[in-house]
């Protein structure tokens, strides 16, 4: 069962001079988006599509929250960084296997596949690799020694593995990496193969970013998928990282992955996320919700798009603030992992139902994901200090009006962090200069006092726009 969506009527202790007090806690717009009453897994499940995620080993282990999110919302599990190179062999000839083993171990107690992330690459590699200035014949007998030992020690357990990873330019030219360097363009080829070799049963990819639209690198894309199938070269699939910005998922993201799928190739997102500017506000969210809608939606329609890998489980768990300045933001749960309006519209991508004023539902006003709790503070004979504070957890505000109707006739003489105006009963108070932005997982107060004529019952409601 859910719980309730609504906060108005819960009690909070009262101090000793208003000991007969009410002190409501009034729910505006809606409570924090919920989990979908189906989890995503069972949605994905039902649609026959996996729903991913990127995790690391340390925070399984110290998050128990994370880990419950890992564990009950996604059925496949990619590593963030465990099988890179450079944590699997930082030093020549000794491999660190601790947190790669935890992680397909994981995902086997809880039944999630697993992608195997990622065996070539020209990033993140040990510093001995990199700078071993290595002849062809030497790369080429480290490659195989490195596919042999990772694709090996997991045979018949990981399921999918990005084979290459980032092998072309923006403009479609092949990156020049120390493989590309040692052994031409043809070392993608040499790599599938050897994968091939070492696990026949599991399924290869090519995964790269900036490929998600029709444009000129997806087609030098194409073009190597459908050159190497017809080599015969073990090539099953490729993946499309998609890391978006807010408002920027192609509208030729389906007819991409359908070009793909015709040429015989299963497709997968494989590490989205749809990145914000910070400070992101509720509109920003909302929009946000509805990207994740499109890409899930693009997977839905071609058969062959075997499903979506989200990088990363909250908000504070994303790559993105530490490499694309002043964004952020961009994943289904927020800092404090509560559901944002993202993770609702994938439900009901997947076909789940939300609860009608679940934020994120289209034409949601802004504020919705944010509550405003109302207490007082202090009482005497003919007045009393209130306090509002407003709380956001799906959703941020940026500029906020707080509206609400005395039953009692009290009347407002003086307010503090907002500007308060009062007509008959209704209060209408906005933020000041320095408080109008109310980030995700944040919150703000602000006070006034007011005269009472006999009881002072508190509001039925504050509305927040
Ligand atoms: C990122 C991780 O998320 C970070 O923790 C790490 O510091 C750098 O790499 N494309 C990929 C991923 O294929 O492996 C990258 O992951 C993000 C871009």
């Amino acid at each position: 069962m859910r719980p309730p969506r609504s906060r108005l009527g819960r009690a909070l202790a009262t101090g000793v001079l208003c000991a007969a007090t009410a002190l409501g806690t009034l729910a505006t717009g809606a409570a924090p988006a919920q989990a979908a009453d189906q989890p995503l897994r069972d949605l994905a499940d039902a649609k026959g599509i996996h729903i991913g995620n990127a995790l690391a080993g340390s925070k399984l282990t110290n998050n128990a929250r994370y880990r419950e999110i890992a564990a009950t919302e996604f059925n496949s599990v990619t590593a963030e960084n465990a099988m890179k190179w450079g944590v699997l062999e930082p030093n020549r000839g000794s491999y660190n296997w601790g947190e790669a083993d935890q992680l397909v171990d994981f995902a086997e107690a809880n039944g999630q596949q697993v992608r195997g992330h990622t065996l070539i690459w020209h990033s993140q590699n040990p510093g001995w690799l990199d700078n071993g200035d290595f002849s062809a014949a030497e790369m080429r007998q480290l490659m195989r020694n490195h596919i042999e030992t990772t694709v090996g020690r997991y045979e018949g357990r990981i399921a999918v593995w990005d084979v290459v990873n980032e092998m072309f330019n923006d403009d479609g030219s092949f990156r020049r990496t120390i493989w590309y360097d040692a052994l031409g363009p043809d070392y993608i080829a040499e790599a599938l193969t050897l994968a091939h070799e070492a696990d026949p049963t599991a399924k290869l990819y090519l995964n790269d970013y900036s490929v998600e639209a029709v444009n000129a690198k997806s087609t030098a894309m194409y073009n190597l998928a459908r050159d190497l199938k017809a080599r015969g070269v073990p090539l099953h699939g490729i993946g499309l990282q998609s890391h978006l910005i807010l408002g920027q998922v192609p509208s030729t993201m389906q007819a991409n992955i359908q070009r793909f799928a015709d040429l015989g190739l299963d497709v997968d997102i494989t590490e989205l996320d749809v990145r914000i500017q910070m400070p992101a506000s509720a509109d920003e969210l909302r929009r946000q919700a509805d990207d994740y809608r499109a890409v899930f939606d693009a997977c839905l329609a071609v058969s062959r798009c075997q499903g979506v890998t989200v990088w990363g489980v909250g908000d504070n768990d994303s790559w993105v603030p530490d490499v694309f300045e002043g964004y952020g933001a961009p994943l289904m749960y927020d800092g404090n992992y509560q559901a944002k309006p993202a993770y609702d519209a994938v439900a009901e991508a997947l076909g789940g139902t939300t609860d009608p004023g679940d934020p994120g539902d289209p034409g949601d006003p802004p504020g919705d994901g944010c509550v405003a709790d109302y207490a007082v503070a202090n009482e005497w004979n003919s007045g009393f200090t209130g306090n509002v504070t407003i709380r956001c957890t799906g959703s941020s505000l940026s500029g906020w009006t707080a509206t609400w109707d005395f039953p009692a006739g009290q009347r407002i003489s003086h307010a503090w962090n907002a500007s308060c105006t009062q007509s008959g009963a209704r209060v209408t108070c906005t933020n000041v200069s320095w408080n109008g932005t109310v980030p995700a997982g944040g919150s703000t107060t602000f006070g006034f006092n007011a005269t009472t004529s006999g009881s002072n019952p508190a509001p039925a409601s504050i509305t927040l726009s």
